[in-house]
């Protein structure tokens, strides 16, 4: 762990919906919790060696706790499953400090949400910051069922009190969004962020091709491509000239593991942007979700957890 590791405890365990929970998460020391900005997220470690992220809810200001819900996948790969099984008041955490690849523009002259079942997390944090400027917004939220859709009466009652304007949306009742009539109509200077399955953010990306890209916001939980697993290439560490062999079956991030490279990660399926290095020579065959198309072109960085080589050797900054 890094010298930003939070010791946290937590306070509460909420029933949001059928299958999401929502934590509090406090400082176990009792100390104040670092600030967090609109959009940020922790990356928390479990039991078993796994890292996940989750978006905060708020700011923790007026709590003072982080709040953060999770939803029981059916294919928890054992974050939500542990969340959801195992966890109880009073258990401790270890989480880094928040940190925030999908931060708000807040002098955006409006803003536009679309969010997708769990994906509201990240908005939610954004919706009470310009409620908090007193800027206007718009959510388009979508979920299976109302019984399905977390945080519903919070945002109504946000909605209601700031200036806000919300458009649910229920695929059970084929009362579905509409996210390419929704992109297509937004004002130009509008700044939109979508957060959800990846179906709902691969249509949201489609629909926003003819917009200024700076407008233009997503976060993913799950990667949309398939990791380089080939292998068949090599990486030396440019700070001890050490050479790692990646052989099929593994991610480069595994190689730097397996030899005892001490790299940061988190999420391992190129979303969180975590492992992120700078590439010294050397072509990636960049399959993550969290580099810009600019830096995926300068080859300047690569996400060692899905992506891989084109070349036979990649020299990177470690
Ligand atoms: S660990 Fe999350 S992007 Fe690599």
């Amino acid at each position: 762990m890094t010298t930003d590791t939070l010791n946290l405890r937590i306070r509460q365990i909420c029933e949001q919906t059928v299958d999401i929970h929502s934590f509090e998460l406090v400082c176990a020391s009792g100390a104040q919790l670092p600030p967090a900005r609109a959009g940020s997220h922790i990356d928390i470690q479990l039991p078993g060696g796994l890292s996940r992220s989750y978006s905060l809810l708020d700011d923790g200001s007026e709590s003072g706790a982080y709040r953060i819900a999770v939803k029981l996948e059916a294919d928890s790969r054992g974050g939500s499953k542990w969340f959801h099984t195992q966890a109880r008041v009073g258990t401790m955490l270890k989480a880094c400090t928040p940190s925030n690849d999908f931060p708000l523009v807040e002098n955006a002259p409006s803003t536009v949400l679309i969010a997708g079942g769990i994906g509201i997390t990240p908005m939610l944090s954004m919706i009470e910051r310009l409620s908090r400027l007193g800027k206007p917004w718009i959510l388009h939220y979508a979920a299976r069922s109302p019984a399905h859709m977390a945080y519903r009466k919070e945002l109504e009652r946000i909605a209601q009190a700031c200036s806000g304007t919300l458009f649910l949306y229920f695929s059970g009742e084929q009362r579905r969004m509409a996210v390419h009539d929704i992109v297509s109509k937004a004002d130009g200077n509008a700044h939109l962020y979508c957060c959800g399955p990846s179906a709902l953010i691969d249509a949201f990306i489609e629909a926003g091709r003819q917009r200024d890209p700076v407008t233009v916001h997503y976060e993913r939980f799950a990667a949309s491509q398939t990791a380089a697993l080939d292998g068949g290439f090599k990486v030396q560490l440019s700070r001890s000239g050490k050479v790692v062999s990646v052989t099929a079956g593994m991610s480069i991030l595994d190689a730097l593991l397996d030899a005892g490279v001490d790299i940061q990660y988190a999420c391992s399926q190129g979303v969180c942007g975590t492992c992120k290095t700078r590439v010294i020579s050397g072509v990636p065959d960049h399959r993550d979700e969290c580099l810009t198309e600019a830096e995926r072109e300068e080859n300047g960085a690569i996400i060692p957890c899905c992506s891989g080589s084109r070349s036979p050797l990649l020299v990177l900054d470690l």
